[in-house]
């Protein structure tokens, strides 16, 4: 039923899709498991986004549906914590304004959703608009979808607009089952009005890997076999299973992740390009190459499989099994065999409970031709692009420049671009381009409502990728396979990089540092921090002032001076006793005058040093460089997490 105009070249999107059909017909959604953790956490939140942003008709009504016997006004007190802060008071407001509430005695029960459709036609009857378009969102386990459908299908269409059906992970944990809530869906609904979310295609840096790959010419001639040495997608998050263990451990790291949101991202990263990338008939396009991609992988063996499980993972009370094999971390070596990537390794990494959060894709590429002779043995490392889907998008290119100054020697620094500061303001908006930076949720909802499916997964593509994993993750069920066993807070499982770079041929650099790391440490106190740069003659003592009652020194080297590690960083942290102790971590290398992230690995539960510093410009003191860092703001530091 959706048509949609073309969206002129560089409007805002407010005003493309306030052209659209849609955008001035009615729209009435109902969200399915009103009363569950998805809907509070994800669903209203993303909707009230949209009607903030005047995504939404004007002529809209939210209704919750679910078993709990609830009022209207119960339901907006529930969803209202999870609002706030969001959007203004007044919004808030007028959004809660129209959710309300039908409870049914079952998710398959033909009498609730009777009621709930009379209300809905009731609504649709009173409005101007002539069409009712209706978005159902299953925020439901998948094994109620099929006794959902069925009642939808038989009780809640729309007379007159479209029916459209969002549905969520997980889709079954194998081939098999997969198929089966493919069928039971595919039973009541065609394909095109259904909508399977993987909310990894509706971040940022997913939705650019289209534009980055081909509107940039640099970039589709390196793409390929001949330049490039191997692909990493890693996942990290520094939390376990925190009361999922029943969930978690029956899916594991593999099907939770891998399967799914790393394996859609390798997709749109590797696949071929489609003959359109905008507009609503760019989803079946893309999606055709997303599926090629998929057809040219083997199904995955257990030697190309790496596992791990942090310990105490079992502790979790919602985990009955005590002695599971499932695994909480989990590195995957494969292949695409097709003429432009045959023999790339393509390594998957994903856990939990690791030392950070993180998501990103990494691209190395080979040796610069002959550049070690060229440059007197010198080492010239390989390029990487680094593409940072969470937290703070960015991209950037490792590329070698010469060392600034007298020398002449290739270092490795990077062309970065930075979304925070070059786009969106730590609110997620920008003053002055009003370029917002959404949730995926939001996006994704908002490209349903538009008819558009190329962030959605298709149900070949689907199978397909249960079919790559299904045979190994049966034999690690079936063989019991150990994990091996790392530290929570950690990098991950002793022998993992080994493994990785055995499978890949990567090499680190580990003269590198990013200048920037992200602060999402558990560290429970944060203290004044003084950053010092270091010419090279100083040693910590030297700075103690004993007017100041706890502080940290942090000890930086200079970019490209030959001083204690050239061009990389080096930190202490000085207890207020005075004593320099030596942090295994890293601090920014490069440090420029502006804000920098400090994290020091290692620090979870300690005390030391993690704090978000404004740096002013650069007094000079006599045998080094002394900046006083700014505490910034409580709202601009790093969330602490105890
Ligand atoms: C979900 C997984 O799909 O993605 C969770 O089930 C995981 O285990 C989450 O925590 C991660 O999403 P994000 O957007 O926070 O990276």
């Amino acid at each position: 039923m959706s048509s949609t105009l073309s969206p002129p070249r560089r409007t805002s999107i407010i005003s493309s899709v306030r052209d659209e059909v849609w955008a001035v017909q009615c729209l009435s959604v109902v969200v399915v498991g009103a009363s569950g953790d998805l809907a509070k956490k994800k669903t209203y939140p993303s909707l009230l986004s949209l009607y903030a942003g005047g995504l939404l008709p004007p002529s809209l009504v939210v209704y919750g549906y679910a078993r709990s016997s609830m009022t209207d006004a119960d339901l907006r007190e529930r969803i209202r914590p999870h609002l706030e802060g969001k959007a203004d008071d007044i919004v808030i407001d007028s959004f809660l304004d129209r959710c309300h509430y039908q409870s049914g005695a079952g998710y398959g029960d033909h009498a609730g959703w009777g009621e709930l459709n009379a209300k809905l036609d009731g609504f649709e009857a009173s409005a101007e608009e002539e069409v009712g378009n209706r978005l159902f969102y299953f925020a439901v386990p998948p094994n109620v979808f099929a006794e959902t459908g069925e009642a939808i299908s038989a009780t809640s269409m729309s007379k007159t607009g479209f029916s459209r059906m969002i549905v969520e992970k997980p889709f079954g944990r194998d081939t098999d089952s997969c198929r089966a809530i493919l069928a039971s869906l595919g039973k009541h609904f065609d394909e095109s009005d259904l909508f399977r979310i993987d909310h990894y295609l509706g971040k940022e840096m997913v939705q650019n890997l289209m534009v980055m790959r081909f509107g940039n010419i640099w970039m589709e001639n390196m793409w390929n076999r001949n330049c490039v040495q191997c692909i990493t997608l890693t996942f990290k998050e520094p939390f376990g299973t925190e009361g999922r263990g029943g969930y978690f451990d029956q899916y594991g790291i593999i099907r939770d992740i891998i399967q799914n949101h790393l394996l859609q991202v390798m997709c749109l990263l590797t696949m071929e390009c489609p003959n359109k990338l905008d507009g609503p008939e760019a989803g079946e396009k893309i999606r055709d190459e997303k599926v090629r991609v998929l057809e040219s992988m083997r199904p995955v063996a257990l030697d190309d499989v790496f596992l791990g499980q942090y310990e105490g993972y079992t502790d979790d009370p919602t985990i009955t099994n005590k002695d599971s094999n499932c695994p909480t971390f989990a590195a995957v070596s494969c292949t695409i065999d097709n003429p432009r990537w045959s023999g790339v390794p393509i390594i998957f990494k994903a856990g939990k409970a690791l030392n950070e959060r993180k998501a990103e894709m990494r691209v190395q590429f080979r040796d610069a031709p002959a550049a070690s002779v060229l440059f007197g043995g010198a080492d010239v490392p390989r390029n990487e692009l680094v593409i940072k889907l969470q937290p703070s998008e960015s991209i950037y290119l490792k590329s070698n420049i010469k060392t600034p100054g007298f020398g002449s020697l290739p270092i490795q620094s990077e062309l970065e671009v930075k979304y925070d500061t070059r786009y969106f303001d730590a609110s997620g908006t920008s003053g002055s381009s009003a370029m917002c930076n959404p949730d995926a949720y939001s996006r994704l909802i908002l490209d349903v409502l538009r008819g558009r499916s190329a962030s959605f997964v298709r149900s070949d593509e689907l199978i397909r990728a249960w079919e790559i994993f299904t045979p190994v993750l049966d034999q690690i069920e079936r063989e019991n396979v150990r994990p091996v066993k790392y530290r929570a807070g950690t990098r991950g499982p002793d022998g993992m990089d080994e493994w990785i770079n055995g499978k890949s041929g990567y090499v680190r650099n580990d003269d590198y540092r990013a200048r920037r790391f992200e602060s999402n440490y558990q560290l429970k106190k944060l203290n004044p921090v003084f950053l010092l740069r270091n010419s090279g003659q100083l040693k910590p003592p030297n700075f103690l002032a004993p007017s100041i009652p706890a502080f940290n020194l942090i000890l930086l080297s200079l970019p490209g001076r030959e001083a204690v590690h050239p061009h990389t960083a080096e930190d202490r942290t000085v207890p207020h006793e005075g004593r320099a102790e030596e942090r295994h971590g890293h601090v920014p290398g490069l440090l420029e005058p502006g804000r920098v992230d400090l994290a020091l690995e290692g620090a979870a539960g300690a005390l030391d040093l993690l704090d978000l510093v404004d740096l002013p410009s650069t007094p000079r003191g006599p045998c080094g460089e002394l900046f006083e860092a700014r505490r910034l703001p409580t709202a601009s530091r790093p969330r602490i997490k105890n």
